[in-house]
């Protein structure tokens, strides 16, 4: 579905992304590790056309998105959370979610009426039925987690990209908002989830990619990639422990 082929970013001097390839599948569930700095968001950056890739070929159901704008390439079929959310504070959350079918490939012929239709489904997939009229600044970080979920799902996206979507989160909104990204990937939603939590990356992913200093550490299953001494040495630290791996 998505293949990135031997993809760089520099930055100046800075190899942030350094000849990375990678396949995400339909249907996967995919996630990618890394230390800060590791250039997890350039590569989410460079798919979706915030950033041109210095080299490499980017391509989304077998054409080329490289080079495209983001609008083109969210048109494309590719949804993405940004690290920092920010809703439409004075709307209402319902509203913020009518952002994202009215701006999505084909919004500009949709009303408002069928625009509002195509809220229930994103809604009811992270959980927000109940406060589609609460003002989006009301919410907590939590609530406002899902509303930018819910927001890119109106956009009907075929991908969508996580970009730590559970940053700054509690233990009881980390597992409030695991549910809900169950529940979308199971709806048909192809996942690419960067990701600090391993527990979550373990528990939700079928394929784990790890960046480190903008290259390729390892790939595999979860259990792979949490077993391999280097990505151990590199990110972990050391081995975990039972209760962290539950
Ligand atoms: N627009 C930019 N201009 C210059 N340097 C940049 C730019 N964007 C990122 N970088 C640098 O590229 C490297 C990778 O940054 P990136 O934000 O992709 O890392 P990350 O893996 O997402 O980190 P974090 O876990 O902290 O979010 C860092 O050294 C960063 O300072
Ligand atoms: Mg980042």
């Amino acid at each position: 579905m998505l293949t990135i082929n031997k993809v760089s970013k520099t930055f100046g001097g800075l190899r942030a992304i350094d000849d990375v390839s990678l396949n995400v599948k339909q249907g996967q569930f995919f996630g990618i590790i890394g230390a800060n700095g590791a250039g997890k968001t350039t590569l989410l950056n460079l798919v979706t056309g915030y950033l041109p890739p210095t080299s490499g070929t980017i391509e989304f159901e077998g054409k080329p998105i490289h080079g495209l704008p983001p609008y083109r390439v969210a048109h494309r079929g590719i949804g993405r959370t940004f690290q920092i959310t920010q809703p439409f504070a004075e709307m209402s959350v319902l509203d913020n979610v009518m952002t994202g079918a009215l701006f999505s490939s084909n919004g500009a012929r949709r009303s408002l009426q069928e625009a509002r239709a195509m809220c229930d489904e994103p809604l009811r997939l992270v959980g927000l039925t109940a406060q589609a009229d609460l003002q989006a600044g009301a919410l907590t970080l939590g609530g406002k987690k899902k509303l930018e979920l819910a927001r890119v799902l109106a956009t009907e996206p075929k991908l969508l990209l996580l970009d730590e979507v559970m940053g700054g989160l509690t233990r009881a909104e980390i597992e409030d908002l695991m549910i809900s990204l169950r529940r979308i990937h199971a709806a048909g939603t192809t996942v690419v989830m960067i990701e600090h939590l391993v527990h979550v990356i373990l528990d939700l992913c079928d394929h784990v990619f790890v960046l480190n200093f903008g290259r390729e550490l390892f790939r595999g299953t979860p259990n792979d990639v949490i077993s391999h001494p280097e990505v151990i040495e590199a990110y972990l630290g050391k081995p975990l422990t039972a209760a962290e791996r539950a």
